[in-house]
């Protein structure tokens, strides 16, 4: 018989992790320092138990995620996995419907995860969410305009200052899908384990004119260990205007004597291709996390910078009783409404629900994937799409 609940003690997930994820023995001891460094941060690991054997688990992370206008708690899962020998008995999905309750009443309003598979999730109510877009080229392909001034300064910090943990904490709130940074953010961003055997740095450059912080520009720089050429991977481009920007690139291309390749991930919306000689060596884009609402109740009063409309939605919610009905949904002044309603518009799985309202997916979209029912009373209503992207992994 199973039973859900916080780990008794949270090492136990080590040997269920180590093979889950198939740890080389020179990986083994990274996982353990992070999982400490974890615990003494506040992460909490859940699982079930067969009777005192654990048999899958899961680390919650809390964090603070924009979400259209406001900054929401955000429930983030990482670290799922079952023993080899439970596997297909059910612990998994069990964990999971328990996972809904323990966000929800720990306030919650969405959960975030990068799946191993999307259907899998899909299953339990996530869906697609966000995507960024890599690209690869030599730094001295890059052709910036000329300064018009030169007022701005570029410094390299291994670990960002409270100027700059500000500066980001602000850009965040006001972009994208971003999650909030403190100390312990920064510190799980920044710290280089033994297990990344490539990596040679982490850090961040902050750009700044007159002593105010106006840019921040978050990498990691590597080589690989039979390799002499190096890679600088730039994991946030934060610049308050374009001429900071300007003054990234400028940054990045001055450093083509000692690095080859110039990795940038970043959000869809960001075209850098007027600010290249030639092609890149490589674009791709990348389908990364998967988002589910947690309460429908609780996203009333989600700020949301669109006209004034109204749809009624019937939610399919098997996993989550509480959100399971009919709710009339609004948008009242740039705020919005959500409460119990009659008679729907549009019928849906949370799932599909979840893609519309983080603004990855419109109802339009749905529809015509026949993902959603569009009822007799149905008006076209929608919610345009935005540029969800999420910038920390877990
Ligand atoms: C993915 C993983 C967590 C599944 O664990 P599990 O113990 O087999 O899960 P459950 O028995 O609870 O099954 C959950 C669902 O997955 C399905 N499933 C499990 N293994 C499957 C398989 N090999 N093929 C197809 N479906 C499978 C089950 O049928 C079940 O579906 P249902 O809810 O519709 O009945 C486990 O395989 C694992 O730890 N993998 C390695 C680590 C990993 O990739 N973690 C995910 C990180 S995002």
């Amino acid at each position: 018989m199973y039973s859900y609940r916080e780990l008794d003690v949270p090492q136990q997930v080590l040997p269920i992790a180590k093979s889950a994820f198939a740890l080389r023995v020179s990986e083994q001891g990274s996982i353990e320092e992070w999982l400490s460094s974890a615990i003494e941060h506040g992460r909490r690991l859940y699982g079930v138990y067969d009777g005192d054997s654990l048999m899958s688990a899961f680390m919650l992370y809390d964090f603070d995620m924009r979400l259209r206008n406001s900054v929401v708690p955000m429930g983030g899962i990482g670290l799922l996995c079952s023993r080899l020998d439970a596997r297909g008995k059910g612990a998994v999905r069990t964990m999971l419907a328990n996972a809904l309750q323990t966000m929800r009443t720990q306030g919650h309003v969405v959960s975030v995860l990068d799946p191993f598979n999307e259907s899998f999730y899909r299953n339990y109510g996530w869906e697609k969410f966000s995507r960024r877009q890599n690209i690869e080229i030599a730094p001295g392909n890059l052709e910036i305009p000329e300064a018009a001034d030169a007022h701005l300064m570029a410094t390299d910090l291994p670990f960002p200052d409270e100027e700059s943990m500000a500066f980001y904490n602000h850009y965040a709130s006001n972009h994208y899908t971003l999650v909030q940074r403190g100390h312990r953010e920064w510190e799980g961003r920044m710290t280089v384990r033994e297990w990344s055997e490539d990596v040679a740095a982490r850090g961040v450059v902050r750009f700044s004119m007159s002593d105010q912080t106006v840019g921040l520009l978050e990498y990691e720089l590597s080589r690989k260990a039979s390799e002499y050429r190096s890679m600088f991977t730039v994991n946030l481009l934060a610049a308050s205007d374009e001429s900071v920007l300007h003054e990234m690139l400028r940054y990045l291309k001055r450093l083509s004597h000692q690095i080859s390749t110039l990795r940038l991930n970043l959000p869809l919306d960001i075209q850098l291709w007027p600010y290249f000689s030639d092609r890149p060596e490589k674009h791709s884009v990348r389908d990364e996390f998967m988002i589910r609402i947690l309460s429908m109740e609780a996203l009333n009063g989600l700020s949301i910078a669109l006209p004034d409309m109204s749809v009624s939605v019937d939610v399919q919610d098997p996993q989550a009783a509480w959100n399971q009905g009919v709710w009339a949904v609004s948008i009242e002044s740039g705020i919005l409404r959500v409460k119990k309603g009659e008679r729907a518009d549009i019928r849906c799985g949370i799932g599909a629900l979840s893609s519309v309202i983080s603004g990855f997916s419109t109802f339009a979209e749905l529809l015509a994937a026949r993902r959603a029912e569009a009822l007799e009373s149905y008006r076209g209503q929608d919610f345009p799409k935005t540029v969800p992207f999420l910038a920390d992994h877990f």
